[in-house]
């Protein structure tokens, strides 16, 4: 669906991608993940035909987009800071591009209606999109991206003004679109629940991506399993030479009453530790696999 080859883009002499490539399959979505500044924005209006590029190729759909202009349909772009017109409503805004795709009202007012009400817009779509907040605008901006009802979407840090409950609807609203079969190419620099949707991610770093796999091996491969282990007293020295002799066991920490042991694989050493740990002979109050996240994968790699 897109494929990004040796893509070069610079501002002046400021070069912002270096060689950059990225493959995304139908109805697959794609995380691209980077700190700020790094050109993820920059990756995406490029895509969305915004902006040139030096040197490299971009195909949508099997077309080179330096040849063939797309069509605004084609694509549903959520930018990252999304522009109104601040004296129109959202349902006049609707009317705004539905006309300009050829719709009529009342095709219109069907579409927008079921979108408002899918962003939770439904209260605030008579009032001027001038009054609304951040968070709003990022909600209005995803129903506009939507309403063609395109192959492909370009989200571009589509939870970055959402409070945890907006980001949870835009999950599931993510989640739906994939259902569907859509495929998305999303941004972001805050790791949070969105890298959860992602088959994919990808980190861009220097101008080019620096590790790209499914999240689940890149967790398996870069962050190592901790149990956090609660015992009701201090644990004696004896227990705690025990856990360490372990070897499978990398690591003990110890902090008052809690232990966190590193093991080697979860899938091959969790239930022998969990067995060690029931012999011990202090009581134990609790045990946890540490979830570990893509933060941590992200700050060894990049750092
Ligand atoms: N129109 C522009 N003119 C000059 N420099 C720009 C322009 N747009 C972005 N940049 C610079 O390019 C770099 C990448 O920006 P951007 O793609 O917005 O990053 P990101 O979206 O990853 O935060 C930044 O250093 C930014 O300052
Ligand atoms: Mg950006």
């Amino acid at each position: 669906m897109i494929r990004i080859e040796d893509l070069h883009k610079s501002y002046k002499d400021h070069k912002v991608l270096i060689g950059l490539n990225i493959q995304v399959e139908k109805g697959e979505i794609y995380g691209f993940i980077g700190h700020n500044g790094v050109g993820k924005s920059t990756t995406m209006n490029i895509l969305a035909g915004l902006i040139g590029f030096q040197s490299g190729k971009c195909i949508i759909n099997g077309k080179d987009i330096r040849d063939n202009g797309l069509l605004f349909k084609d694509i549903g772009y959520l930018p990252e800071d999304p522009k109104f017109y601040p004296y129109m409503n959202a349902w006049e805004y609707f009317d705004f591009i539905g006309r300009i795709g050829g719709d009529t009202g009342k095709e219109i007012k069907l579409k927008a209606g079921k979108l408002l009400e899918a962003v939770k817009l439904e209260k605030a779509a008579k009032r001027a999109i001038g009054g609304y907040s951040r968070g709003m605008k990022q909600r209005l901006g995803f129903a506009v991206a939507m309403y063609h009802d395109p192959e492909l979407y370009l989200l571009d840090e589509p939870s970055s003004a959402l409070d945890p409950e907006g980001r949870i609807d835009m999950v599931n609203i993510i989640e739906d679109l994939k259902e569907k079969g859509k495929t998305i190419f999303l941004s972001t620099h805050i790791l949070n629940d969105i890298e959860k949707v992602c088959d994919r991610v990808g980190i861009i770093h220097d101008g080019r991506i620096v590790v790209e796999d499914n999240l689940n091996k890149l967790l398996e491969k870069y962050v190592q399993p901790v149990y956090d282990i609660e015992f009701n007293r201090r644990p004696t020295g004896n227990c705690i030479n025990k856990l360490s002799a372990l070897e499978y066991v990398d690591k003990v920490d110890i902090d008052d009453r809690r232990v966190s042991v590193y093991i080697k694989s979860i899938e091959r050493d969790s239930q022998k530790l969990l067995r060690e740990v029931v012999e011990l002979e202090a009581p134990v109050t609790s045990i946890n696999l540490k979830r570990s996240s893509l933060e941590e994968i992200f700050m060894k790699v990049v750092k």
